[in-house]
């Protein structure tokens, strides 16, 4: 399947090169074989080329105001690359709004033809012809060469998404982040026709969403006293009377600014209030409404919570609303009526993951509570919660979506489950009927390490990209049609900064946003490979730093008998991986490895290195032998 790829490839480009002498000087050779991602459903390539120069004329048959706008957006891009938009210009961009629809194009499809003398675009619709834009950018370079035209190699696109929930979640508590960097990760998601956006803006650390009715859980919630350290193992607790400064807040007029950006980019908020758990944040403003009414703090990354295995868990502090108190209903009512206001979505998240249920059941009243209701243990009482949140968002006119969690105890009605802990939350709701989310922790968590943990922000597990590309969202035995799609999620407690949330998002959104985009018959891990490294390039112009991480070699250490043995893989084609045991840098002066070596023993160090065409590419990795002791397999 993959020889027959390859050869097809290099007939198409042959025949390519041959037709396009007077243009091949322009046109960079990588463009030839494409390197979109999502790669599109159909792609054929065409002898020649469009040619730009510094003008080009748009033409349209539509005034869909959306439409415009995301073609306004369109023109920007352009203008960057210096290249105007001109009613005199000679050649057009023709972008047809689709008189008849095409149904095969759906809802977001859309159809592309480049050749020598006009680009035509069409589609059903504006989000179509959105998406259409985005495949024109990255069939367009991501930086001009000088003032040399531009050419786009001749092709026929047909595409459409497989899903059409394709999501990315960013924690803005943890860490915030400004308005113009949340603009900043709304900008790359839709590069990648990424059509949703999870902004999970309350947890223990921090409550970053204004809420008139409750001013304090931003003039309290929003802040936490400054510390530094590993999350959740060395920082210390807020000393008596030490200023919270570190935090913010999004005020409304920022959340609706926000939102339209959002519009603007074909993606859609989904905004999660994280309840009945993960809320430390509320109760330090508002500690009423919790079981013990104790004052509390935002928590500022110091250790709360005594995990214990299996997926349990002790909340040394009290971080659950109390589901038996009205009060609680009030609130929440309260939250939700300004939340469904802000955010012209569907979908409201409530969380539900994670909530400790100790304090409920050590409580006296919550007890009587429970008996009078016949609610048997914490479990069901976390269900009525949901229930009752459930009908409180549904009086807003939205949709409720939750974590795997709020199958616990009894679904409720409409709810739609996001699986985390692996797909079977999400197989479990899908067999009872209800539609699902993909976005189990082993495919989709962008907080684990993406390569070795000798050169990453050392957190407790590792999210290959190869491992991300092989997520499938629908499993065996589920309805396809439950399976609304998939996201990646990105928790922050390890990622300060958004050029980090960069690194730790790219390039596993494009294996994602591939799963969720692309025909399932045609992921394909060595093109896709192929593909994610130009896009290395795209990022590098613009200076943003994605992780290469996928270029190093992965190490595994076990035992031989006495031996320690090193095994050594790289997941990219075209590549070879040297290594030393002597204390010299590997690539000139290493061993190329062909099978797995003894490390001997002595005070040595393993470093070990990708390379390519006799030069070094991704990064020396450089390990002590008592640190590779420490991994041996068991
Ligand atoms: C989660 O990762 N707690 C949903």
């Amino acid at each position: 399947m993959m020889l027959k790829k390859i050869f097809l490839i290099v007939i198409c480009s042959t025949l390519l090169m041959s037709c396009e002498n007077k243009l091949s000087k322009d046109v960079d050779n990588k463009i030839k074989i494409h390197t979109i991602i999502p790669v599109p459903a159909h792609f054929e390539p065409l002898q020649g080329g469009f040619e730009i120069t510094d003008e080009v004329k748009i033409e349209l048959n539509t005034n869909n105001k959306q439409a415009n706008i995301y073609i306004d957006n369109f023109k920007d891009y352009l203008n960057k690359l210096g290249i105007k938009t001109s009613n005199s210009a000679t050649k057009p961009l023709i972008i047809k709004w689709n008189e008849k629809q095409d149904s095969l194009l759906g809802v977001e499809g859309y159809q592309l033809e480049v050749n020598k003398n006009h680009i035509v675009l069409n589609a059903n619709n504006e989000a179509g012809i959105f998406n259409g834009l985005q495949t024109l950018k990255q069939l367009l370079p991501a930086k001009r060469i000088k003032s040399k035209a531009i050419v786009i190699a001749s092709c026929k696109i047909v595409d459409y998404p497989r899903f059409a929930w394709r999501g990315l979640m960013l924690d803005v508590s943890r860490h915030f982040f400004t308005v113009e960097e949340i603009k900043s990760y709304l900008d790359k998601m839709s590069e990648y026709k990424f059509n949703v956006f999870h902004w999970h803006l309350t947890d223990d650390q921090g409550w970053r969403i204004e809420i008139k009715s409750f001013p304090k859980l931003t003039e309290i919630g929003a802040w936490r006293v400054e510390r530094y350290g590993r999350y959740g193992s060395d920082r210390a607790y807020p000393k008596d009377g030490e200023k919270a400064s570190y935090g913010g807040f999004y005020s409304q007029e920022q959340v609706k600014e926000i939102v339209q950006y959002a519009k603007d980019r074909n993606i859609t908020i989904v905004p999660e209030i994280d309840v009945p758990g993960h809320s430390m944040a509320v109760l330090a403003a508002y500690p009423e409404l919790s079981v013990n009414k104790k004052s509390t703090f935002v928590v500022p990354g110091s250790k709360f919570v005594d995990w214990q295995g299996g997926g349990k868990f002790e909340m040394l502090i009290e971080n659950t609303l109390n589901p038996t108190d009205e009060k609680v209903y009030d609130f929440l009512d309260k939250v939700f009526s300004e939340i469904a206001e802000l955010f012209p979505g569907k979908y409201i998240h409530m969380g539900g993951d994670e909530a400790y249920h100790g304090y409920w059941e050590r409580d006296r009243n919550v007890q009587k509570f429970m008996k009078k209701n016949g609610i048997k243990d914490g479990e069901a009482l976390q269900s009525y919660f949901v229930k009752r949140v459930e009908k409180i968002i549904n009086s807003k006119g939205k949709k409720m979506i939750g974590w795997d969690e709020i199958l616990d105890g009894g679904l409720a009605e409409g709810a739609t489950v996001m699986s985390w802990r692996g797909m079977k939350g999400g197989i479990q709701a899908a067999k009872m009927g209800h539609e699902v989310v993909m976005t189990p922790t082993t495919f989709a968590y962008l907080d684990y390490m993406q390569g070795d943990k000798s050169v990453e922000n050392r957190i407790y597990a590792n999210l290959s990209l190869e491992k991300t590309y092989q997520f499938e969202p629908v499993p065996e035995g589920v309805k396809p049609e439950l399976v609304l799609g998939g996201q990646g999620n990105l928790w922050t407690e390890g990622v300060a900064t958004m050029p980090f949330a960069f690194y730790m998002t790219y390039p596993r959104a494009f294996a994602i946003a591939e799963t969720l985009w692309s025909r399932k018959q045609d992921k394909d891990w060595n093109d896709f490979a192929r593909r994610t490294e130009m896009h290395f390039d795209r990022f590098e112009v613009k200076n943003t730093n994605i992780s290469k991480a996928v270029l190093d070699p992965i190490i595994s250490i076990y035992k031989a008998g006495d031996k320690l043995m090193c095994k050594l893989v790289n997941s990219i084609p075209e590549t070879e991986i040297y290594y030393t045991v002597d204390n010299t840098y590997p690539a000139q002066l290493g061993i190329k490895y062909t099978e797995p070596f003894e490390i001997p023993e002595g005070d040595l160090d393993l470093h070990t290195q990708t390379v390519r065409n006799g030069k070094a590419i991704g990064r020396e990795l450089h390990i002590t032998r008592n640190k590779l002791l420490e991994r041996v397999e068991k």
